[in-house]
């Protein structure tokens, strides 16, 4: 039998297996949050299975009795202790009345930024926003008109186009270069694309989700310095940088040269290394740039969308002054989390292939050796092996083929996501 007919009569619950050898070796870096220390364990605990049951997940709502859900970029831990302490301290209190941002917000920004990305930010550059994909939609209405464009850069984020498409906007693609293990930006295909269009905004997903890329130095300057020639708006998406993996750097893009600093706007969120999407929006952005800073801010206080919650307030606070120690072990436990599905994918060879990420807990599989057609290979999952992952065809060109796998679960489930499909596409009669 060929590797696309699919198995029938395996049924997923039953394949509960762990087939793979212990964490290779985790590598070693130079991050900010690197440290030769041992990560302080105490207070948390990723191997635990939190119950998500009455919750209102939306990522268990798609999941069926015995799949296991790993696709919405949420990840099954608690929340950092500190977080949730001083949550439960400002609810302590029983006053939640109207709320003004107070002088810690901006200082914990300031002092995160600086820390973690070595990036000084002025206070005015800083503003709340509510959450990001709304906070990149109000700059597409602040910046662009009906039918501009707006290039993107697939296999990306698929919000970036969803909401410009639904806004009316025209978006113009400029896929990633792949070469079967690296991607790379195509500055050949910008330049023609900016030469030739009337484009008013690119957006840059910092690092690049699914593909895992932490931008370097010089990928980055390119941009600025082509965007700033032809006129063109970055919008830096950063929501995914404080997970960057041992060895990897995140660099801001305004950070990164004059240009960056004129042309790029910033933003990012504790919501996606502090796991708390579900809270209430909580964003902010960092404009250096004063010409777009106030159009930009004039737009978000025109639509009264620049009052922050106090849910947003308390945990970007408390995440950014006392949330670096957890979020250290997190990061250490996200990287053997991959190194297991790197080593899995590595060494049995089943025409599954596992681009090695640099930053966050999403791995982009690339599954195109199976011979599968897109809808084949989702049901393949799905129904055969019993893992509900992204639809890598969602994320744009250059995902056909491709799957999503989110790691940022207790080690046991991506064990038994991995024994799962061991037991699928090992037998014998493939
Ligand atoms: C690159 C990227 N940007 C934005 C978001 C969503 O951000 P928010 O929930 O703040 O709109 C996600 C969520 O997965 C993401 O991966």
């Amino acid at each position: 039998m060929k590797r696309r007919d699919f198995i029938k009569g395996v049924s997923a619950a039953a394949c509960a297996m762990t087939l793979l050898p212990a964490a290779g070796s985790l590598v070693t870096g130079c991050n900010r949050l690197d440290t030769p220390e041992k990560p302080i364990l105490e207070g948390w605990d990723f191997d635990e299975m939190v119950d998500r049951s009455g919750t209102w997940s939306i990522k268990y709502g798609r999941a069926s009795e015995g799949q296991i859900p790993m696709w919405i970029a949420d990840m099954d831990f608690r929340t950092a202790p500190a977080v949730s302490a001083a949550l439960k301290e400002r609810l302590d209190k029983d006053v939640l009345g109207y709320t003004s941002t107070p002088e810690a917000f901006y200082q914990s920004i300031i002092g995160w930024e600086k820390e973690m990305h070595q990036w000084q930010v002025e206070k005015e550059w800083v503003a709340y926003c509510p959450g990001v994909i709304t906070s990149i939609n109000q700059a597409y209405l602040t910046f662009t008109e009906p039918g501009d464009s707006i290039v993107v850069m697939p296999p990306v984020y698929n919000l970036f186009r969803l909401y410009a498409e639904r806004l009316g906007r025209k978006v113009i693609d400029n896929p990633l270069l792949f070469d079967g293990e690296h991607y790379q930006m195509d500055f050949n295909g910008l330049e023609k694309i900016l030469s030739s269009t009337d484009t008013k905004i690119l957006v840059l997903c910092n690092p690049h989700n699914p593909v895992g890329i932490v931008w370097d130095h010089d990928s980055l300057e390119r941009i600025a310095s082509l965007c700033r020639q032809k006129g063109v708006l970055v919008i830096s998406d950063e929501i995914h940088a404080d997970l960057t993996l041992p060895g990897q750097q995140h660099l801001p893009f305004c950070s990164v040269s004059e240009d960056a600093a004129a042309v790029g706007m910033v933003f990012a969120s504790p919501s996606k290394s502090f796991n708390l999407a579900g809270l209430s929006p909580t964003a902010y952005c960092v404009i250096p740039n004063k010409a777009l800073r106030e159009p930009y801010l004039k737009h978000l206080e025109d639509l009264k969308l620049d009052e922050a919650p106090i849910p947003s307030l308390v945990a970007t606070i408390a995440a950014y002054t006392q949330g670096a120690p957890w979020l250290r072990s997190l990061r250490e436990y996200l990287q053997g989390n991959i190194q297991e599905v790197l080593d899995f994918f590595s060494t049995n060879d089943m025409g599954i292939k596992a681009i090695a990420p640099q930053a966050s807990f999403l791995v982009w599989l690339d599954c195109r050796a199976l011979g599968l057609s897109q809808e084949q290979l989702m049901r393949f999952f799905t129904d055969e092996v019993g893992l509900v992952l992204s639809n890598g065809a969602a994320y744009g060109q250059g995902g056909e083929g491709f799957v999503r796998m989110n790691i940022g679960c207790p080690r046991k489930m991506v064990k038994e996501a991995l024994g799962r499909i061991a037991m699928v596409l090992k037998k014998p009669e493939r």
